[in-house]
């Protein structure tokens, strides 16, 4: 058994670690023939990624995917910390995963892995009162789950398997994308950021870079097949190549993606402590590189700020908004913002409505601070009560959604390049994003899913737009 440990996760001395490259035992090869597995992915986008690898390694071993949980002979839930209500979704799935394997299928395999493996009150709960879960993986053993898994089999008994601290990079995982046109590319794991409400250095480790070549030809491979869009993905993609580099950042590395014309870029997420000006040269130099640049703020008050660790201030936050403004034809900007952070006063949070009013932000992920043990914040006394920041919550969206209607209604009439992904929910129309990552509605006639078509704008909403192409 490996559990995980908060103070091996929290240190950051300098870490060799080696790539290395993914091997299966063909032993395991379609070992679970006629089986069948349902997974769940929380969380961000880098969790997705992660189940789409999870996925793939599953089906090499026979498992077929089901959508149906409740008939399922696998399930896998990979899990989201971030805040309270990520945690009580998966114990709230887990217990109905529980009430399945006493009444309808006592066969069922439950496992859990993503962030919350990574904690240890959480591990301590599974141990204790969660026995019916019978494996546990972390965020820095992904491409152990065929042994862990034949592990839980023959041994008839919990398994769990945490990484307390990363290991090594592993390199060409099998992959099962959800989607045939856009893909996520992982360019940076980890986070050494350590702002002090956030749980993502503990769960995720130390920033660790993947080798440029690496990169370079997982995008070519995606050209290859017929992929129109990457989304190169990190916790602060900005601080990429650092760790292995002097001199080739993410301004590099777009430039080189860039080159192997794939047909739209993207990266997410930045930190405005890490944007140079470089960056902001190069977006605005590749046409396929998109004008679209998700910036959090959090918060719109340099003195929360600081107690964030942010290492920014208002200031100087404006400054690179109205640089990459100036400077990046077309762009749109999004952002998080949390609400309700230990010592925010009603001041505090004016300046945050104000920074708002000023960026007019495209989009924006709004949240209440949740406190997350173990993280600095958690030991600041927090004096404003729930009702205060829901009600701080409300009033932050009602600022955010004004700016997104009306940035949307500005497109009424022009014509914008959308990269058609699907039939939308009303059935009678199709469905992309624009280059600045709006979603469109449209209709038309001869389209292809994965086209990329010219569609007039006719009606705009707070989060979509309507058009027909051109
Ligand atoms: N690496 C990204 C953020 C990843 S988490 C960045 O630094 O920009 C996504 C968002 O969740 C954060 O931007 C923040 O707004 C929010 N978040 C993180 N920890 C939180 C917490 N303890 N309570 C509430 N929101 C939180
Ligand atoms: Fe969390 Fe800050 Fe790292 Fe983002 S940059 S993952 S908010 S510690
Ligand atoms: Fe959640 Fe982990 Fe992502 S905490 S937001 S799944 S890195």
């Amino acid at each position: 058994m490996m559990l995980p440990n908060y103070k091996e996760a929290r240190k950051r001395q300098k870490v060799d670690y080696k790539t290395i490259k993914y091997k299966i035992d063909n032993k395991y090869i379609n070992s679970f023939n006629n089986k069948t597995y349902f997974i769940k992915t929380y969380g961000c986008q880098m969790n997705e990624h992660d189940s789409e690898n999870i996925s793939a390694m599953i089906e090499e071993l026979g498992f077929k995917k089901i959508e149906d949980y409740e008939k399922a002979d696998l399930v896998i839930l990979n899990t989201c910390s971030i805040r309270e209500n990520a945690h009580n979704k998966a114990f709230g799935m887990l217990g109905r995963l529980k009430h399945i394997k006493e009444t309808k299928n006592s066969n069922l395999i439950i496992g859990l892995c993503g962030c919350m493996a990574q904690e240890e009150g959480v591990i301590d709960q599974i141990l204790n009162d969660y026995r019916f879960v019978n494996f546990v993986f972390g965020t820095h053993n992904l491409y152990e789950l065929p042994i862990i898994l034949d592990k839980t089999i023959k041994e008839e008994k919990q398994v769990i398997e945490v990484y307390p601290k990363e290991k090594d990079l592993v390199e060409g995982m099998p992959v099962k994308r959800d989607k045939s046109y856009k893909a996520y590319v992982n360019i940076i794991y980890g986070c050494d950021k350590f702002c002090t409400y956030c749980i993502v250095p503990y769960t995720r480790g130390s920033q660790r870079s993947r080798k440029k070549e690496d990169i370079i030809d997982e995008v070519k491979t995606l050209v290859k097949e017929g992929y129109k869009e990457v989304t190169l993905l990190g916790q602060n993609v900005n601080a990429y190549g650092k760790d292995l580099y002097k001199e080739y950042g993410l301004g590099e590395l777009l430039e080189d993606v860039s080159k192997t014309n794939i047909k739209r870029v993207r990266f997410m997420t930045s930190h405005p402590w890490d944007f140079t000006d470089s960056m902001i040269d190069t977006i605005s130099k590749y046409k396929n590189i998109m004008p679209s640049i998700h910036l959090p703020i959090q918060s719109g008050s340099s003195k929360i700020l600081k107690l964030m660790g942010r290492r920014y201030t208002k200031e100087s936050y404006l400054e690179l908004f109205n640089k990459i403004k100036e400077k990046i034809d077309n762009v749109s900007i999004s952002t998080d913002i949390i609400v309700g952070f230990p010592n925010e006063t009603e001041e505090d949070f004016k300046e945050t409505l104000d920074i708002c009013e000023y960026c007019k932000f495209d989009n924006a992920f709004t949240f209440i601070y949740s406190k997350r043990e173990n993280t600095p914040a958690a030991k600041l006394i927090d004096e404003v009560s729930l009702e205060e920041k829901e009600e701080r919550l409300q009033r932050l969206n009602n600022v955010v959604n004004k700016y997104f209607l009306e940035n949307n209604k500005k497109l009424i009439g022009s014509e914008v390049l959308v990269l058609t992904e699907g039939i939308s929910e009303k059935k009678d129309m199709y469905y992309g994003y624009t280059e600045t990552n709006k979603l469109v509605n449209f209709t038309g006639e001869n389209i292809n899913f994965g086209d990329i078509v010219k569609v007039e704008i006719l009606e705009a909403k707070t989060w979509s737009l309507d058009g027909h192409v051109k």
